[in-house]
């Protein structure tokens, strides 16, 4: 199923970085995080919790690893990745388990689907790479059922007292391995600023609120340079 939308994220700048690195994102990811992302998918496939036969979204899918995560912990549930990168989908309907999942190209900023269309969405590493981040988060309230839920992996801005060691590992470290493992050091290095001048989770958390969400959460992650937050759609 696809949508063939214009993409609206921060321009296609952002779009042609993703179909750049797809064949490269997954390992990158590991060497990064030092194998912990696959941990953080665990963690907000299980945070998002639908109910039996649910519908789940998983936005900025990329190469699949949370819906292919969800798809496997709740298999009576609908899972559905969505990405404006063709060629991360691609990468995703490869990998093993993909046939139980509905792959769908679709821009974050304005989702091909009903009002109220599911239970839960998740999305790892979306709202950094968007230009209008309430609205983008707009968009995922309005195709929640009421009493859905929300739930977001995003890198965190450096704060506290490790400030400029993370802030001097990042700027260092990303770009440096975006060399070394991809031979792309330009596309790390936008994901190196895009990390350090990314909102706080204080801020997110004020952005949900606004728009309606309850029972906002989050957890800091790996020195405080990543986060999941959590929110749910009132009943
Ligand atoms: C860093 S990757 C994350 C992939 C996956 N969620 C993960 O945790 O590994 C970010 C993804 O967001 C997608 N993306 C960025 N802006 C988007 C938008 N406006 N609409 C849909 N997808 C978008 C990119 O194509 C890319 O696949």
């Amino acid at each position: 199923m696809t949508d063939d939308r214009t993409p609206q994220g921060k321009g296609s700048d952002v779009h042609g970085i993703f179909e750049k690195i797809a064949g490269y994102y997954d390992r990158m990811n590991v060497v990064m995080t030092l194998g912990r992302h696959g941990k953080w998918c665990r963690e907000v496939a299980e945070r998002v919790a639908p109910p039996a036969d649910g519908r789940l979204l998983d936005l900025a899918t990329g190469t699949g690893v949370i819906a292919l995560e969800a798809a496997r912990r709740y298999p009576s549930a609908e899972v559905t990745g969505a990405d404006f990168s063709e060629e991360m989908l691609r990468r995703a309907r490869n990998k093993p388990g993909a046939e139980k999942v509905r792959w769908q190209h679709a821009d974050a900023a304005d989702l091909p689907f009903e009002d109220a269309s599911f239970d839960g969405i998740t999305e790892g590493y979306l709202l950094r790479n968007v230009s209008d981040l309430e609205g983008v988060l707009r968009e995922q309230y309005r195709v929640l059922k009421p009493g859905g839920r929300v739930v977001i992996l995003e890198t965190c801005p450096p704060s506290g007292p490790a400030k400029p060691v993370v802030q001097w590992g990042v700027r260092t470290i990303v770009p440096l391995l975006g060399q070394v493992v991809a031979r792309d050091r330009s596309s790390y290095s936008y994901l190196e600023s895009s990390t350090l001048a990314f909102e706080s989770p204080q801020h997110i958390a004020r952005i949900l609120k606004g728009i309606g969400f309850q029972a906002i959460g989050w957890r800091k992650k790996f020195f405080g340079t990543n986060v999941i937050l959590w929110a749910n759609k009132p009943r």
